[in-house]
C-alpha cells in the first residue's frame, strides 16, 4: 500500500518506518526542514530504541522517505495518517491548529481518493472536523474526490514504541464505512485478527482519551496509597504486591513514584477533564488525578526539607534520572524539573546526570545558575549533601554504593522510584528516604 504520514514526532515516525517495514510504500511529511534533513541522513531527532535502524533498513530498501512537502508526500497514496502533534492550549484543552491546518493542506492538494485517518490524540468529535476543513477545500477547488476519516490511535509508550507498534495488545479502528474498515485492516493484517478492534469513530476517540485516564488514575490512586502509608507506618512496596496479585487489579501501572509525566499522561487527562466540562460535567475523578500528581512531583523535596530543615539555600543536591522515564530523552512535565526548579527556589544548587536527556535539560534550563551538567553519575555526586534519584534508568539500579559514600558529603539518598531496598541501604549507612516506604526500623 502506499501510504503517507504526516509529523515525524514518536507517533509519526514510528507508524511510518515500522508501516515500512511491513513492505508498504511510505513517505513521511514535517514542515521542520532541519528534521527532514536530518532524517534523510537516517539520524533519528530523539532516542528510541531500534527506531534508527528500521529507518535506515527502509530508507536505503526505497521503501521509506522524508519530505517537507505535503503534495509530494500525498501523492500516490490510499491512506494518509495524521500525527501531528495536539498540545494541551492555555485552558487545558486539546489545540487542534495543527490537526485541522493539515486538513486543510490534504483537501487543497489530495488528486486521489484517500483514506485519512487521524492518529493524533484528538478529542471526541474531531475527525467530523478534519472531514469538513476536507470537504471545505475540495469544495473551493471544485473538484470532486472521494474520500474517507477514520480514526486509529496510537498506544505507543515511549522507550518500546518500536515493538508497542509490532506487537500491541490491541489497534483501534474507528470508521463507519466498510470499505475504510478493509483497507485499515488490510493494513494490519500483520496482527492476529482478534488484535483489531473495530468501532464507530467517537468511541475510538475516545477510547484513547479512556485509556490513558485509566493509567493515569492508577498511579495516582498508588501513590495516594503510599502517602497513607508513609502516615500509618505500613511499606507501600509490600502493599502492591499484595493487590497486584489479585487478578482483577494487576501489576501494571500501580507503581508509586514521584509522579507521572511524558507528553500523553498529563495532556489527556486535562483534555478529557475539559471536553467533559464542556459538556457540562465536572468530572471529579479526572480532578483528583492530577491533583495527585502535580503534588506528588514535590514530594522529594518536602522530603528533603524535611531532613534538612527549611533552609537549603547553599546546599548541594544530586539529581540522578531527567527524562520523564527511563530510555527516552523526552522531557516533557518531567518530575526532575519540578524538583530542580523548587530546589533552586530555594537557593540550593543541583548537580545532574541522565544518560540521554542531558541536551534536552540543558535546553529546558538554560541561564539558570546553580546548575551543573555532568556526563559521569558518580562525578554528579561529588560534593552533593543529597542524592535525589527521580528517574528509574537501568545506570541507576545497581550502582557502587560504596563509591556514592565516599563521593556525597553526607550519604542521604531520596529515592523517588523505590529502586532500593531499605535494609541495604541503612546496612551500607545511608540515610534513606523512599517513597511511601518506613525509613526507620
Ligand atoms: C503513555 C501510555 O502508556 C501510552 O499507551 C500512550 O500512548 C502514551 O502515554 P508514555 O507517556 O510513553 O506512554 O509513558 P508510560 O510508560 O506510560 O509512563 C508514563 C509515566 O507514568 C512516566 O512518568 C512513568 O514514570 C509513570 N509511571 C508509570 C509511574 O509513575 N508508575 C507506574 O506504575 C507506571
Amino acid at each position: 500500500m502506499r501510504i503517507s504520514v504526516i509529523g515525524t514526532g514518536y507517533v509519526g515516525l514510528v507508524t511510518g518506518a515500522c508501516l515500512a517495514g511491513f513492505g508498504n510504500r511510505v513517505v513521511c511529511v514535517d514542515v521542520d526542514q532541519e528534521k527532514v534533513r536530518m532524517l534523510n541522513q537516517d539520524r533519528v531527532p530523539f532516542y528510541e530504541p531500534g527506531l534508527e535502524d528500521i529507518i535506515r533498513n527502509n530508507r536505503t530498501a526505497g521503501r521509506l522517505g522524508f519530505t517537507c512537502s505535503l503534495e509530494e508526500g500525498i501523492r500516490g497514496a490510499s491512506v494518509c495518517f495524521i500525527t501531528v502533534g495536539t498540545p494541551s492550549d492555555v485552558d487545558g484543552s486539546a489545540d487542534l491548529q495543527y490537526v485541522l491546518a493539515v486538513a486543510r493542506q490534504i483537501g487543497a492538494h489530495m488528486e486521489e481518493p484517500l483514506v485519512v485517518v487521524t492518529k493524533s490524540t484528538v478529542p471526541v468529535g474531531t475527525a467530523d472536523k478534519v472531514r469538513a476543513a476536507i470537504r471545505e477545500e475540495l469544495e473551493a477547488r471544485g473538484v470532486q474526490i472521494p474520500f474517507t476519516v477514520a480514526s486509529n490511535p496510537e498506544f505507543l509508550r515511549e522507550g518500546a514504541a518500536v515493538s508497542d507498534f509490532m506487537c500491541p495488545d490491541r489497534v483501534v479502528i474507528g470508521t463507519d464505512d466498510p470499505a475504510t474498515e478493509e483497507t485499515l485492516k488490510e493494513l494490519y493484517s500483520f496482527l492476529p485478527p482478534e488484535k483489531v478492534l473495530c468501532m464507530d469513530i467517537r468511541s475510538s476517540e475516545m477510547t484513547k482519551y479512556a485509556a490513558n485516564a485509566m493509567l493515569a488514575t492508577k498511579i495516582s490512586f498508588m501513590n495516594e496509597m503510599a502517602r497513607i502509608c508513609e502516615l500509618v507506618g505500613a511499606d507501600v512496596e509490600k502493599v502492591r504486591l499484595g493487590i497486584g496479585s489479585d487478578s482483577r487489579i494487576g501489576y501494571a501501572f500501580i507503581s508509586p513514584g514521584c509522579g507521572y509525566g511524558g507528553s500523553c499522561f498529563p495532556k489527556d487527562v486535562r483534555a478529557l477533564r475539559h471536553t467533559a466540562l464542556r459538556h457540562g460535567y465536572s468530572p471529579r475523578i479526572l480532578q483528583a488525578v492530577e491533583d495527585v500528581n502535580e503534588s506528588q512531583k514535590h514530594v522529594i523535596f518536602q522530603k528533603i526539607l524535611r531532613h534538612f530543615g527549611q533552609d537549603i539555600s547553599g546546599l548541594t543536591f544530586a539529581i540522578w534520572g531527567l527524562s520523564f522515564k527511563p530510555n527516552t530523552s523526552d522531557m516533557r512535565e518531567a518530575s526532575s524539573v519540578t524538583l530542580i526548579q523548587d530546589l533552586l527556589g530555594a537557593g540550593a544548587r543541583v548537580r545532574l546526570h541522565d544518560p540521554k536527556a542531558m541536551d534536552e535539560a540543558r535546553h529546558i534550563l538554560e541561564g539558570r545558575s546553580g546548575v551543573t551538567f555532568v556526563e559521569d553519575q558518580y562525578e554528579a555526586i561529588k560534593g552533593a549533601q543529597g542524592l535525589a534519584l527521580v528517574t528509574e534508568w537501568d545506570v541507576y539500579k545497581q550502582p557502587d554504593f560504596q563509591r556514592i559514600r565516599e563521593e556525597m558529603e553526607s550519604p542521604v539518598i531520596f529515592d523517588g522510584r523505590n529502586q532500593y531496598s531499605p535494609q541495604e541501604m541503612r546496612r551500607l549507612g545511608f540515610t534513606y528516604y523512599a517513597i511511601g516506604r518506613p525509613n526507620k526500623g
